[in-house]
């Protein structure tokens, strides 16, 4: 992403230090509704409310810091995806983004299946009601017990992502006396843009089964002979936070290229394709993340025209969207605690949270934006960095960004953007309590994940 080093203005020039940060904003008050959730907006008073309900309410009903889920962009959300891909298509909302209960209900009446990666996930999403057969179940070393588990539980597909696993599946479908519909998850070897540690089409790295050295037809061929296995199709998921459709347009072509091998070599026409999920989401004003109308029809028209040229049916499509549906439909709320201006540098802004509530700014250098949103102010706007209350210099909430310089203890600062992986990557560190996420709509706000206690930490420790 690139971001201008120097704000604008002689003023300015020799008083900021060269940083990530864009200029200031014209209106350090204003909302920017890329990054915010659809029904957050300033008040008369200047207050931000969400669902209609004002954050100072908010703060003091469920405390701080606390993420505030707009449940009725969350829903629009997934109905937009929902809608963009149609009948001949499914949408897999990825639960390692944020699960829930109430998020897993709220899925389900929107008509989105759904994919979990864990033993955990799938007993959180069998618990909410989501039939079986509309789960896919994810991982790279899943381990007997939850291969068990899903198959027991009539998940609608494995994704298979290894030759041991290949096997391991099969012989347990097969002693529990089952057919398990299965996907073999391959690598189509293309360099997403993103950061190294969630791309995952490129060969070093430890997800799926080469395309490129027939290791994937390899896995097709074994897969086709075991009896416990329907193979139904062929996984591809390329990365995380991806602006590009490039990357997804190599990877339809050369998943199709392997439908078609398979084809040729077997008679057999795999009827599914999933080209994962990854889509990137706004997290500041520079970005510009695509709509699911647009990601749709760039999908659909490659994989048809790919299969007309192949003679290939097309095969049905799905997609598992987590950060495109969950991300933008939350903030978190934080109480500034403490602030130290650090002449000539900027100014270090202490919440009540930090890394244990978003690791995302420390494990990939992510960019996030911030404002005041207890009160409006006329007050010139300062460099500031938003930090977290742990002991480790690495704990940054947000790099850089402006904020009123009259800020004060007290005040209430919100980070948009932290619907996915913020809460589900949360930890103890230090001894925190993870915080609670709050459904707000319509004027009203219920707990769907209760704050950790102390209690809740002490049950653990059993020594
Ligand atoms: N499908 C598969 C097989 C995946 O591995 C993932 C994400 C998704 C779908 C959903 O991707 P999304 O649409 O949410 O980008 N913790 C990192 C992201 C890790 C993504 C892991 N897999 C982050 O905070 O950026």
């Amino acid at each position: 992403m690139s971001r201008s080093a120097h704000p604008a203005g002689p003023r300015h020039a020799d008083v900021w230090p060269e940083g990530h940060y864009s200029a200031p904003p014209a209106d350090v008050n204003a909302l920017d509704p890329k990054v915010w959730a659809q029904t957050v907006t300033r008040t008369d008073t200047g207050e931000v409310s969400v669902g209609g309900i004002g954050v100072a309410a908010l703060a003091e009903e469920f405390g701080t810091p606390a993420y505030f889920v707009d449940e009725t962009d969350f829903r629009a959300r997934a109905r937009a995806w929902r809608t963009a891909f149609g009948h001949d298509a499914d949408v897999f909302y990825a639960g390692k983004a944020f699960l829930s209960r109430a998020i897993v209900r709220w899925l389900h009446e929107e008509g989105l299946n759904l994919d979990v990666c864990s033993g955990g996930e799938l007993t959180t999403v069998l618990s909410a009601g989501m039939p079986a057969d509309r789960i896919a179940f994810h991982g790279n070393n899943k381990s007997t017990d939850e291969i068990t588990q899903a198959i027991e539980a009539g998940v609608g597909r494995i994704v298979l992502d290894s030759f041991q696993e290949i096997v391991r599946v099969a012989h347990i479908a097969q002693s529990l006396g089952t057919r398990q519909r299965v996907q073999i998850r391959v690598t189509v070897g293309v360099e997403a843009h993103t950061h190294e540690f969630i791309a995952t089409a490129h060969e070093d790295q430890k997800f799926g089964i080469a395309l490129a050295d027939g290791q994937a037809a390899e896995a097709v061929r074994r897969a086709l002979t075991l009896d416990g296995l329907e193979l139904i199709g062929i996984h591809s998921h390329i990365g995380s936070q991806i602006f590009d459709m490039a990357g997804f347009e190599v990877a339809a072509r050369r998943v199709v290229a392997l439908l078609a091998a398979v084809r040729d070599e077997h008679g057999v026409e795999l009827p599914e394709i999933d080209l994962g999920g990854g889509l990137g989401i706004a997290y500041t004003s520079d970005d510009d993340p695509r709509e699911p109308h647009e990601i749709a029809k760039a999908l659909g028209e490659i994989v048809t025209r790919e299969c007309e040229a192949a003679r290939l049916r097309t095969p049905r499509i799905s997609v598992e969207p987590g950060r495109a549906i969950v991300g933008p439909t939350a903030f978190t709320l934080y109480e500034v605690g403490t602030i130290k201006p650090l002449e000539g540098l900027r100014t270090y802004v202490s919440v009540d949270g930090g890394m244990s509530d978003n690791i995302r700014t420390a494990l990939y250098d992510a960019e996030y934006s911030v404002a005041l949103v207890s009160r409006t102010s006329d007050a010139e706007p300062m460099l500031v960095r938003v930090v977290g209350k742990h002991c480790e210099s690495g704990d940054i909430v947000v790099k850089d960004a402006f904020l009123p310089s009259d800020l004060a203890p007290g005040d209430l600062i919100a980070v948009p953007a932290t619907g996915a992986y913020c809460r589900s990557m949360a930890s103890n560190y230090n001894h925190a309590l993870r915080p609670p996420v709050v459904a707000v709509r319509d004027g009203e706000a219920r707990v769907i994940v209760r704050r950790e206690t102390e209690e809740d930490l002490l049950r653990l420790d059993v020594g």
